[in-house]
Protein backbone atom coordinates (compact mmCIF):
# COMPACT_ATOMS: atom_id res chain seq x y z
CA UNK A 1 0.00 0.00 0.00
CA UNK A 2 1.10 3.65 -0.65
CA UNK A 3 1.13 6.37 2.17
CA UNK A 4 -1.99 8.27 1.18
CA UNK A 5 0.39 11.82 0.34
CA UNK A 6 2.32 9.89 -2.39
CA UNK A 7 -1.13 8.76 -3.70
CA UNK A 8 -2.37 12.03 -3.89
CA UNK A 9 0.60 13.29 -5.42
CA UNK A 10 0.52 10.80 -8.10
CA UNK A 11 -2.97 11.46 -8.75
CA UNK A 12 -3.20 15.14 -9.00
CA UNK A 13 -0.16 15.02 -11.64
CA UNK A 14 -1.86 12.61 -13.41
CA UNK A 15 -4.87 14.79 -13.72
CA UNK A 16 -2.96 18.30 -14.78
CA UNK A 17 -1.55 15.92 -17.82
CA UNK A 18 -4.66 15.18 -18.83
CA UNK A 19 -7.08 17.99 -18.34
CA UNK A 20 -4.42 20.88 -20.01
CA UNK A 21 -6.12 22.01 -23.26
CA UNK A 22 -2.92 23.72 -24.45
CA UNK A 23 0.78 23.02 -23.64
CA UNK A 24 2.51 26.16 -23.71
CA UNK A 25 6.58 26.15 -24.46
CA UNK A 26 9.24 28.81 -25.15
CA UNK A 27 12.35 28.31 -26.42
CA UNK A 28 15.15 30.60 -27.27
CA UNK A 29 18.08 29.61 -30.33
CA UNK A 30 20.54 31.17 -31.27
CA UNK A 31 21.27 32.52 -35.22
CA UNK A 32 22.34 29.72 -37.19
CA UNK A 33 21.51 26.72 -34.68
CA UNK A 34 18.82 23.80 -35.44
CA UNK A 35 15.36 24.18 -33.98
CA UNK A 36 13.80 20.39 -33.45
CA UNK A 37 10.13 20.29 -32.75
CA UNK A 38 9.04 17.00 -30.62
CA UNK A 39 6.83 14.53 -32.53
CA UNK A 40 5.49 12.39 -29.94
CA UNK A 41 2.79 10.47 -32.21
CA UNK A 42 2.51 9.77 -35.53
CA UNK A 43 0.39 11.84 -38.34
CA UNK A 44 0.11 15.32 -36.38
CA UNK A 45 -0.41 18.55 -37.82
CA UNK A 46 2.36 21.45 -37.54
CA UNK A 47 1.75 24.88 -38.12
CA UNK A 48 4.18 28.33 -38.12
CA UNK A 49 2.43 31.72 -37.16
CA UNK A 50 5.02 34.10 -38.79
CA UNK A 51 5.60 36.61 -35.73
CA UNK A 52 6.85 39.33 -38.78
CA UNK A 53 3.51 38.29 -40.70
CA UNK A 54 1.27 38.65 -38.29
CA UNK A 55 -1.55 38.86 -40.35
CA UNK A 56 -0.68 36.39 -43.17
CA UNK A 57 -2.17 32.75 -42.64
CA UNK A 58 -0.67 30.22 -40.65
CA UNK A 59 2.25 27.99 -42.52
CA UNK A 60 1.36 24.47 -42.92
CA UNK A 61 4.68 22.83 -42.06
CA UNK A 62 3.30 19.07 -41.80
CA UNK A 63 0.21 17.36 -42.44
CA UNK A 64 -0.92 14.10 -41.53
CA UNK A 65 3.26 12.91 -40.45
CA UNK A 66 4.04 14.59 -43.92
CA UNK A 67 6.80 17.24 -44.40
CA UNK A 68 4.98 19.45 -46.81
CA UNK A 69 7.17 22.83 -46.54
CA UNK A 70 10.72 21.92 -48.35
CA UNK A 71 12.57 24.12 -45.69
CA UNK A 72 11.85 21.96 -42.94
CA UNK A 73 12.69 18.14 -42.46
CA UNK A 74 12.43 15.07 -40.56
CA UNK A 75 15.48 13.21 -38.45
CA UNK A 76 15.83 9.96 -39.30
CA UNK A 77 14.29 8.54 -36.69
CA UNK A 78 11.36 10.81 -37.33
CA UNK A 79 11.11 11.65 -34.10
CA UNK A 80 11.59 15.26 -34.47
CA UNK A 81 10.62 18.15 -37.46
CA UNK A 82 13.62 20.20 -37.93
CA UNK A 83 13.98 23.76 -39.17
CA UNK A 84 18.20 24.05 -40.13
CA UNK A 85 19.91 27.21 -39.15
CA UNK A 86 17.52 29.57 -37.56
CA UNK A 87 17.22 33.10 -38.45
CA UNK A 88 15.06 35.68 -37.84
CA UNK A 89 12.67 34.94 -39.88
CA UNK A 90 11.86 31.94 -38.02
CA UNK A 91 10.55 33.54 -34.99
CA UNK A 92 6.80 32.69 -33.99
CA UNK A 93 4.36 29.84 -32.56
CA UNK A 94 4.76 26.76 -33.77
CA UNK A 95 1.97 24.11 -33.09
CA UNK A 96 2.06 21.00 -33.13
CA UNK A 97 -1.66 19.13 -33.07
CA UNK A 98 -2.96 15.73 -33.19
CA UNK A 99 -6.23 14.86 -35.23
CA UNK A 100 -7.01 12.27 -33.50
CA UNK A 101 -7.08 13.87 -29.98
CA UNK A 102 -8.29 17.55 -30.81
CA UNK A 103 -7.85 18.51 -27.45
CA UNK A 104 -4.18 17.85 -27.21
CA UNK A 105 -2.31 21.18 -28.98
CA UNK A 106 1.53 22.26 -28.21
CA UNK A 107 2.50 25.95 -28.75
CA UNK A 108 6.38 26.53 -29.11
CA UNK A 109 7.08 30.39 -28.96
CA UNK A 110 10.58 30.83 -30.86
CA UNK A 111 12.86 33.26 -30.17
CA UNK A 112 16.15 33.62 -32.22
CA UNK A 113 19.10 35.20 -30.55
CA UNK A 114 21.74 37.20 -32.37
CA UNK A 115 24.37 36.88 -29.84
CA UNK A 116 25.77 33.54 -29.33
CA UNK A 117 29.39 35.04 -28.11
CA UNK A 118 30.02 38.76 -27.22
CA UNK A 119 33.12 40.28 -27.96
CA UNK A 120 34.15 42.17 -24.51
CA UNK A 121 35.61 46.07 -25.59
CA UNK A 122 36.38 48.09 -22.82
CA UNK A 123 34.65 51.50 -22.22
CA UNK A 124 35.99 54.26 -24.87
CA UNK A 125 37.81 51.89 -26.86
CA UNK A 126 37.30 51.39 -30.81
CA UNK A 127 35.15 48.04 -31.92
CA UNK A 128 36.85 46.30 -34.78
CA UNK A 129 34.37 43.96 -37.22
CA UNK A 130 36.42 41.91 -39.94
CA UNK A 131 35.55 42.05 -43.31
CA UNK A 132 38.28 39.62 -44.75
CA UNK A 133 35.94 37.98 -47.72
CA UNK A 134 32.85 40.69 -48.00
CA UNK A 135 32.32 42.01 -51.10
CA UNK A 136 31.93 45.66 -50.83
CA UNK A 137 30.29 48.24 -50.23
CA UNK A 138 29.10 46.87 -47.08
CA UNK A 139 25.36 47.60 -45.20
CA UNK A 140 25.88 47.67 -40.98
CA UNK A 141 23.07 47.58 -39.12
CA UNK A 142 22.67 47.46 -35.59
CA UNK A 143 20.31 45.76 -33.17
CA UNK A 144 20.22 47.62 -29.20
CA UNK A 145 20.81 44.34 -26.97
CA UNK A 146 17.03 45.04 -25.45
CA UNK A 147 16.21 44.31 -28.99
CA UNK A 148 18.80 41.65 -29.89
CA UNK A 149 17.25 39.58 -26.23
CA UNK A 150 13.69 39.28 -27.00
CA UNK A 151 12.63 41.44 -30.13
CA UNK A 152 14.66 40.28 -32.59
CA UNK A 153 12.52 40.79 -35.24
CA UNK A 154 12.42 44.40 -34.99
CA UNK A 155 13.66 46.13 -37.75
CA UNK A 156 17.41 46.70 -37.16
CA UNK A 157 18.83 50.26 -37.56
CA UNK A 158 21.33 50.96 -40.46
CA UNK A 159 24.47 52.36 -39.75
CA UNK A 160 26.01 52.81 -42.79
CA UNK A 161 24.48 52.61 -46.11
CA UNK A 162 25.66 51.15 -49.15
CA UNK A 163 26.72 54.42 -50.39
CA UNK A 164 28.79 55.20 -47.22
CA UNK A 165 26.17 57.31 -44.96
CA UNK A 166 26.19 56.98 -41.77
CA UNK A 167 23.25 57.14 -39.45
CA UNK A 168 22.78 60.49 -37.50
CA UNK A 169 24.76 60.52 -34.02
CA UNK A 170 27.31 57.99 -36.12
CA UNK A 171 29.06 60.58 -38.37
CA UNK A 172 32.62 60.26 -37.85
CA UNK A 173 32.26 57.07 -35.36
CA UNK A 174 32.37 54.78 -38.20
CA UNK A 175 35.55 53.70 -40.94
CA UNK A 176 35.57 51.14 -43.17
CA UNK A 177 38.54 49.56 -44.39
CA UNK A 178 39.06 46.46 -46.62
CA UNK A 179 39.90 44.24 -43.69
CA UNK A 180 37.65 46.04 -41.16
CA UNK A 181 34.48 48.49 -40.27
CA UNK A 182 35.59 50.13 -36.87
CA UNK A 183 33.17 51.97 -34.48
CA UNK A 184 35.47 54.30 -32.54
CA UNK A 185 34.83 54.80 -28.67
CA UNK A 186 32.16 52.78 -27.70
CA UNK A 187 29.84 53.37 -24.91
CA UNK A 188 27.57 51.29 -22.92
CA UNK A 189 25.11 52.62 -25.52
CA UNK A 190 26.19 51.02 -28.48
CA UNK A 191 25.86 47.29 -26.79
CA UNK A 192 24.21 45.07 -29.23
CA UNK A 193 24.51 42.64 -32.33
CA UNK A 194 25.76 44.28 -35.19
CA UNK A 195 25.38 42.65 -38.71
CA UNK A 196 27.16 43.09 -42.23
CA UNK A 197 25.88 42.77 -45.40
CA UNK A 198 27.94 42.67 -48.47
CA UNK A 199 27.03 44.75 -52.17
CA UNK A 200 24.31 41.75 -52.80
CA UNK A 201 22.54 42.35 -49.23
CA UNK A 202 23.25 39.09 -48.02
CA UNK A 203 24.18 38.41 -44.24
CA UNK A 204 28.00 38.19 -44.07
CA UNK A 205 29.10 38.89 -40.46
CA UNK A 206 26.53 38.92 -37.27
CA UNK A 207 28.67 39.83 -34.02
CA UNK A 208 27.49 41.22 -30.89
CA UNK A 209 29.16 43.91 -28.53
CA UNK A 210 29.49 44.11 -24.70
CA UNK A 211 30.90 47.06 -23.05
CA UNK A 212 32.96 46.48 -20.10
CA UNK A 213 33.75 49.11 -17.57
CA UNK A 214 37.14 49.69 -17.05
CA UNK A 215 38.33 48.86 -13.51
CA UNK A 216 40.88 50.02 -11.32
CA UNK A 217 43.01 49.22 -8.28
CA UNK A 218 44.59 51.89 -6.25
CA UNK A 219 46.40 50.91 -2.99
CA UNK A 220 47.43 54.75 -1.40
CA UNK A 221 49.65 55.04 2.20
CA UNK A 222 48.17 58.28 4.11
CA UNK A 223 48.92 60.05 6.61
CA UNK A 224 46.07 59.75 9.30
CA UNK A 225 44.18 63.26 9.00
CA UNK A 226 43.54 65.62 12.16
CA UNK A 227 40.44 67.00 10.58
CA UNK A 228 38.54 64.88 7.97
CA UNK A 229 36.94 66.72 5.33
CA UNK A 230 33.70 66.54 3.32
CA UNK A 231 34.17 65.25 -0.36
CA UNK A 232 32.77 68.72 -1.58
CA UNK A 233 35.86 70.07 -0.41
CA UNK A 234 38.26 67.72 -1.93
CA UNK A 235 37.21 66.65 -5.18
CA UNK A 236 37.75 68.33 -8.00
CA UNK A 237 38.40 68.00 -12.19
CA UNK A 238 41.45 69.12 -13.56
CA UNK A 239 40.52 68.64 -17.79
CA UNK A 240 40.10 65.09 -17.90
CA UNK A 241 41.27 64.10 -14.18
CA UNK A 242 39.19 63.54 -11.02
CA UNK A 243 41.30 64.72 -8.01
CA UNK A 244 40.68 63.68 -4.61
CA UNK A 245 42.40 65.60 -2.64
CA UNK A 246 44.03 64.62 0.90
CA UNK A 247 42.73 61.16 1.03
CA UNK A 248 42.56 59.07 4.39
CA UNK A 249 41.15 55.86 5.65
CA UNK A 250 37.09 56.74 5.48
CA UNK A 251 37.87 57.30 1.83
CA UNK A 252 38.42 53.31 1.07
CA UNK A 253 35.90 51.71 -1.09
CA UNK A 254 34.48 52.07 -4.83
CA UNK A 255 34.00 55.53 -6.97
CA UNK A 256 31.74 54.84 -9.91
CA UNK A 257 32.30 57.07 -13.09
CA UNK A 258 29.20 57.05 -15.11
CA UNK A 259 28.64 58.79 -18.15
CA UNK A 260 25.20 60.81 -18.99
CA UNK A 261 23.52 58.08 -20.07
CA UNK A 262 24.06 56.40 -16.71
CA UNK A 263 26.51 53.50 -18.26
CA UNK A 264 29.40 53.08 -15.91
CA UNK A 265 32.71 54.41 -17.95
CA UNK A 266 34.75 52.94 -14.26
CA UNK A 267 35.40 51.52 -11.45
CA UNK A 268 37.89 52.68 -8.93
CA UNK A 269 38.53 50.57 -6.16
CA UNK A 270 40.51 52.77 -3.42
CA UNK A 271 42.25 51.04 0.00
CA UNK A 272 43.89 53.54 2.57
CA UNK A 273 46.75 52.04 4.05
CA UNK A 274 48.68 54.18 7.16
CA UNK A 275 51.95 56.15 6.08
CA UNK A 276 55.01 53.91 7.43
CA UNK A 277 58.51 53.14 5.76
CA UNK A 278 59.00 49.64 5.12
CA UNK A 279 62.26 48.37 6.82
CA UNK A 280 63.78 47.70 3.05
CA UNK A 281 63.34 51.66 2.86
CA UNK A 282 64.80 52.07 6.14
CA UNK A 283 67.98 50.17 5.25
CA UNK A 284 68.28 52.27 1.91
CA UNK A 285 67.85 55.43 3.33
CA UNK A 286 70.71 54.29 6.48
CA UNK A 287 72.95 52.86 3.88
CA UNK A 288 72.88 56.44 1.36
CA UNK A 289 73.38 58.51 4.59
CA UNK A 290 76.54 56.55 5.40
CA UNK A 291 77.60 56.77 1.51
CA UNK A 292 77.11 60.16 1.76
CA UNK A 293 79.65 60.85 5.30
CA UNK A 294 81.83 58.81 3.77
CA UNK A 295 82.09 61.40 0.45
CA UNK A 296 82.54 63.85 2.90
CA UNK A 297 85.34 62.86 4.79
CA UNK A 298 86.86 61.89 1.74
CA UNK A 299 86.38 65.86 0.33
CA UNK A 300 87.84 67.11 3.63
CA UNK A 301 90.93 65.13 3.59
CA UNK A 302 91.36 66.49 0.16
CA UNK A 303 90.56 70.30 1.76
CA UNK A 304 93.47 69.01 4.44
CA UNK A 305 95.90 68.32 1.87
CA UNK A 306 95.54 71.68 -0.17
CA UNK A 307 96.00 73.47 2.75
CA UNK A 308 99.33 72.11 3.56
CA UNK A 309 100.39 72.45 0.23
CA UNK A 310 99.89 76.25 0.04
CA UNK A 311 101.43 76.18 3.35
CA UNK A 312 104.73 74.43 2.75
CA UNK A 313 104.21 76.63 -0.91
CA UNK A 314 104.54 79.44 1.42
CA UNK A 315 107.91 78.39 3.20
CA UNK A 316 109.57 78.20 0.32
CA UNK A 317 108.54 81.51 -1.00
CA UNK A 318 110.03 83.00 2.21
CA UNK A 319 113.48 80.68 1.79
CA UNK A 320 113.49 81.89 -2.07
CA UNK A 321 113.48 85.57 -0.75
CA UNK A 322 116.12 85.09 1.82
CA UNK A 323 118.44 83.26 -0.29
CA UNK A 324 120.57 85.99 -1.65
CA UNK A 325 121.35 87.46 2.20
CA UNK A 326 122.83 84.13 3.62
CA UNK A 327 125.01 81.41 2.48
CA UNK A 328 123.48 81.15 -1.04
CA UNK A 329 124.66 77.61 -2.50
CA UNK A 330 122.80 75.94 0.81
CA UNK A 331 119.59 78.17 -0.19
CA UNK A 332 119.72 77.60 -4.08
CA UNK A 333 120.01 73.44 -3.32
CA UNK A 334 117.31 73.41 -0.59
CA UNK A 335 114.67 75.69 -3.30
CA UNK A 336 115.48 73.03 -5.84
CA UNK A 337 114.97 70.04 -3.93
CA UNK A 338 111.82 71.43 -2.41
CA UNK A 339 110.79 72.76 -5.99
CA UNK A 340 111.16 69.27 -7.39
CA UNK A 341 109.51 67.39 -4.40
CA UNK A 342 106.53 69.89 -4.31
CA UNK A 343 106.25 69.71 -7.90
CA UNK A 344 105.91 65.82 -7.88
CA UNK A 345 103.39 65.91 -5.13
CA UNK A 346 101.39 68.41 -6.82
CA UNK A 347 101.22 66.57 -10.18
CA UNK A 348 100.30 63.18 -8.20
CA UNK A 349 97.98 64.96 -6.14
CA UNK A 350 96.35 67.23 -9.26
CA UNK A 351 95.27 64.10 -11.16
CA UNK A 352 94.57 62.13 -8.02
CA UNK A 353 92.38 65.49 -6.57
CA UNK A 354 90.18 65.90 -9.66
CA UNK A 355 88.88 62.84 -10.50
CA UNK A 356 88.41 61.66 -7.08
CA UNK A 357 86.29 65.71 -6.73
CA UNK A 358 84.51 64.68 -9.90
CA UNK A 359 83.33 61.54 -8.73
CA UNK A 360 82.40 62.57 -5.73
CA UNK A 361 80.19 65.39 -7.27
CA UNK A 362 78.63 62.73 -9.28
CA UNK A 363 78.00 60.65 -6.49
CA UNK A 364 76.06 62.94 -4.32
CA UNK A 365 74.14 64.21 -6.51
CA UNK A 366 72.97 60.97 -7.72
CA UNK A 367 72.47 59.73 -3.64
CA UNK A 368 71.08 63.09 -3.37
CA UNK A 369 68.28 62.24 -6.15
CA UNK A 370 68.01 58.93 -5.11
CA UNK A 371 66.98 59.60 -1.25
CA UNK A 372 64.33 62.64 -2.90
CA UNK A 373 63.13 59.82 -5.33
CA UNK A 374 62.68 57.30 -2.41
CA UNK A 375 60.19 59.92 -0.66
CA UNK A 376 58.33 60.52 -3.62
CA UNK A 377 57.83 56.72 -4.06
CA UNK A 378 56.91 56.75 -0.59
C1 LIG B 1 10.27 24.73 -52.21
O1 LIG B 1 8.90 25.01 -52.42
C2 LIG B 1 8.60 26.24 -53.07
C3 LIG B 1 7.10 26.40 -53.15
O2 LIG B 1 6.49 26.09 -51.95
C4 LIG B 1 9.24 26.21 -54.46
O3 LIG B 1 9.03 27.47 -55.10
C5 LIG B 1 10.73 25.95 -54.35
O4 LIG B 1 11.32 25.80 -55.61
C6 LIG B 1 10.98 24.66 -53.55
N1 LIG B 1 12.40 24.51 -53.35
C7 LIG B 1 13.03 23.35 -53.51
C8 LIG B 1 14.51 23.35 -53.24
O5 LIG B 1 12.45 22.35 -53.83
C1 LIG C 1 8.12 35.62 -41.97
O1 LIG C 1 7.72 36.88 -42.47
C2 LIG C 1 8.75 37.69 -42.96
C3 LIG C 1 8.14 39.03 -43.36
O2 LIG C 1 7.06 38.86 -44.18
C4 LIG C 1 9.45 36.98 -44.13
O3 LIG C 1 10.51 37.76 -44.60
C5 LIG C 1 9.95 35.62 -43.67
O4 LIG C 1 10.54 34.91 -44.74
C6 LIG C 1 8.83 34.82 -43.03
N1 LIG C 1 9.39 33.59 -42.47
C7 LIG C 1 9.23 32.39 -43.01
C8 LIG C 1 9.90 31.24 -42.29
O5 LIG C 1 8.61 32.21 -44.04
C1 LIG D 1 12.80 41.93 -23.08
O1 LIG D 1 13.73 41.65 -22.05
C2 LIG D 1 13.94 42.70 -21.14
C3 LIG D 1 14.95 42.25 -20.16
O2 LIG D 1 15.93 41.48 -20.78
C4 LIG D 1 12.63 43.08 -20.46
O3 LIG D 1 12.82 44.17 -19.60
C5 LIG D 1 11.57 43.41 -21.49
O4 LIG D 1 10.34 43.63 -20.87
C6 LIG D 1 11.44 42.29 -22.48
N1 LIG D 1 10.53 42.68 -23.55
C7 LIG D 1 9.64 41.86 -24.08
C8 LIG D 1 8.80 42.43 -25.16
O5 LIG D 1 9.52 40.70 -23.73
Amino acid sequence: LLPSPLISIFLSSSFTVFSAPINEDSMTLFHGEDFHILLPAPGLEVTFQNRSAQRSPDVVLMRGGVVVNNKTKLNRQLSHLIIDAVGEEHEGVYMVKNPEKPEDVRRITLTVRDCSNEQIIKYGDNYHIQLSGVIPPITLEYKPSAVEANQTSRPALVLLTRTGLSRDGYQGRISVSKQQVTLSTVTGADEGSYTVRDAEGVIQRKVCLNVKEIIIYIALFAFQAKETLGFQDRLSLEGSVIVLDQATGRDEGQFKIIDFLGFTVSTVHLSVQPYKLESLYVAIIALLGLLVFLLLVCLLSCLIKVKKRAKRAAALEKIAQNAGKEDEGEAFREVVKNITKLSEESKHSQGDNTEKSQSTEVDIKVSICDIFLLKLRL
